[in-house]
């Protein structure tokens, strides 16, 4: 967004608590029954700490929006070129039918990118991280391709190019997200009668697709609890349904920076185990926890030592 919010270095920054308190609202009025009534809902408080965490969120994207646009009408008024180098920029100059997108369409859709873009990937780069720590002879080989790849240089930026070469690495991911899918459930509302196995499921019906079982079920998965990048080699999954892994969803509402995220893996992955050999803190289990977002329940614990190898 060509925005900083310096949500790492300040832990107190407003908007990534709110993104953290809403999931956390939206999880219980999906799992406490009586809350996904709208009266009860708004009897009980949540409603308005919703509206709250909403105003924080939409202030946010809204000062940044309106700041943007003013900068674009003054480079017009100025007769100097406008960039179109980060999303805001590119919807600020788009229109539909000839209609300049409003403040509210691009909010819309920048909210959806700033939720739909972070959490899943910081989720799938800690969960990748577990299994690359429990895993120390696949752990060994991402880092002789990386190594390969880098021409053992710890320093060197890391290009497109390169990312795009790590073909072991893409594997791992592949099979990190099979286990612990950043998006643990989907859903949808039905538009038609639907017939699934035999079963109708009736036209409105609200169904929950869930990767994070689909990825453990033994009828898609030989051995399902086991850690094997391989069985995501291109020989191996010819026989696959394109409807059998989903982390990244499927049809027309599929993830549309799936490619973009495998490469921010890629390249923050890279670079921490091409400078630190990670293992598990000893006795240390992951527990999950499934809300809108796949996270573990209490950190994941790693230790990190330095690699020494001339660079
Ligand atoms: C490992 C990282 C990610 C995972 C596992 C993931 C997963 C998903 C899934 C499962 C959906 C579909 C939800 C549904 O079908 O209802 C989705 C939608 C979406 N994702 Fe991702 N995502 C990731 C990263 C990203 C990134 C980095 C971006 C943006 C840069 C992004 C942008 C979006 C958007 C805009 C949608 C909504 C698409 C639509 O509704 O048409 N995602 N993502």
């Amino acid at each position: 967004m060509g925005t900083q919010i310096r949500a790492q270095s300040n832990c107190n920054s407003n908007y990534a608590e709110a993104v953290e308190n809403i999931t956390k609202l939206i999880t219980k009025r999906h799992l406490i029954l009586p809350l996904r009534n709208d009266f009860v809902f708004k009897v009980t408080g949540f409603h308005a700490k919703q509206q709250k965490l909403l105003k924080t969120l939409h202030s946010f994207t809204d000062s940044v929006i309106i700041s943007r646009r003013d900068e674009l009408l003054k480079n017009i008024n100025n007769n100097e070129p406008n960039e179109r180098n980060n999303l805001i920029n590119i919807l600020l100059q788009s229109s539909i039918d000839g209609k300049p997108l409003s403040n509210l369409d691009i909010r819309e859709e920048v909210d959806t990118f700033m939720f739909a873009g972070h959490d899943t990937v910081s989720s799938a780069i800690s969960f990748a991280l577990y299994n690359l720590a429990k895993h120390p002879a696949i752990q060994q080989k991402v880092f002789e391709e990386m190594k390969f790849v880098f021409e053992g240089d710890k320093r060197r930026p890391h290009a497109l190019k390169d990312l795009n070469e790590l073909h072991y690495l893409d594997l791992v991911l592949k099979e990190s997200l099979r286990m612990l899918p950043s998006v643990p459930f989907i859903g949808r509302k039905l538009k038609k009668d639907t017939i699934v196995n035999g079963k109708l499921l009736p036209n409105g019906a609200n169904v929950v697709i869930a990767p994070l079982l689909m990825g453990i079920n033994p009828h898609i998965w030989d051995e399902p609890r086991s850690f094997k990048p391989e069985r995501f080699e291109s020989h191996n999954v010819t026989n696959l349904s394109p409807f059998a892994y989903l982390p990244f969803s499927a049809g027309p509402r599929n993830c549309i920076g799936q490619k973009y995220a495998m490469l921010e893996m890629k390249s923050l992955i890279s670079k921490m185990l091409m400078n630190f050999e990670i293992s598990l803190e000893s006795g240390f289990q992951l527990k999950v926890k499934p809300e809108i977002v796949l996270k573990p329940s209490s950190g994941i614990k790693l230790r990190l030592k330095e690699r020494l190898y001339a660079s």
